[in-house]
């Protein structure tokens, strides 16, 4: 008898008895990282209001559990956000490779300012695998804010090559200040480890 519900029990025992198991997978225990619930990650990293609205958005649209009770450690965090600016880098270099292949009236200057770009792109996405890789594989953060600024330095010089051509309102261009914002705010949540 109760067949049904004692299954039920058993499955939620269960989950109950794997909970701090999945917890832990989150987070490595790194000495002194703090665990911290989403919502006080983003109040803690963001210097603006933008930066902090858009922690939100991008914890939100990850899935993240953004109950106060649900901490984790930061770096959980950190990762989130740096692959999310990896992402949209992929997206922009897709929409600058797709200008030069398809957009046959393409100015000269824009041309000229994409192929640049994509020799940026690449060196700025290593920085951001880098930073993942380290968060991934220990506790040692040391170097991790030179890999954010390096990076951030490959993708200010795409900008400033669409910056001198504001008369062309390239589709790039807003994607690349997208981008600069992601990184920022990545740099940010790191900086929540006192590097
Ligand atoms: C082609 O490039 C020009 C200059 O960047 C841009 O204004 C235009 O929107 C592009 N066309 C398409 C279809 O993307």
């Amino acid at each position: 008898m109760h067949a049904m519900t004692m299954t039920t029990q058993t499955i939620f025992l269960l989950l109950l008895a794997l909970a701090p198991l999945r917890m832990a997978a989150a987070g490595k225990n790194c000495p002194g990282v703090p665990w911290l619930g989403a919502v006080a990650a983003c109040r803690k990293a963001s210097s603006t209001k933008f930066i902090y609205d858009l922690c939100i958005r991008t914890m939100r649209e990850d899935g993240v559990d953004m109950s106060p009770s649900h901490k984790q450690e930061v770096t959980a965090y950190i990762i989130l956000a740096t692959e999310d600016a990896a992402n949209s880098y992929d997206s922009t270099q897709l929409v600058a490779s797709n200008q030069l292949d398809q957009n046959a009236s393409l100015p000269g200057p824009v041309r000229d300012a994409y192929e640049g770009c994509l020799n940026d792109y690449p060196a700025a996405e290593d920085s951001l695998d880098r930073v993942t890789e380290a968060m991934r594989s220990g506790c040692d953060f040391v170097g991790i804010a030179d890999q954010y600024t390096s990076g951030m330095m490959s993708l200010e010089n795409c900008r400033d090559r669409l910056l001198s051509l504001q008369q062309y309102k390239t589709p790039v261009y807003p994607m690349v200040l997208a981008d600069r914002d992601k990184v920022s705010l990545a740099y940010m949540l790191a900086k929540l480890l006192g590097i």
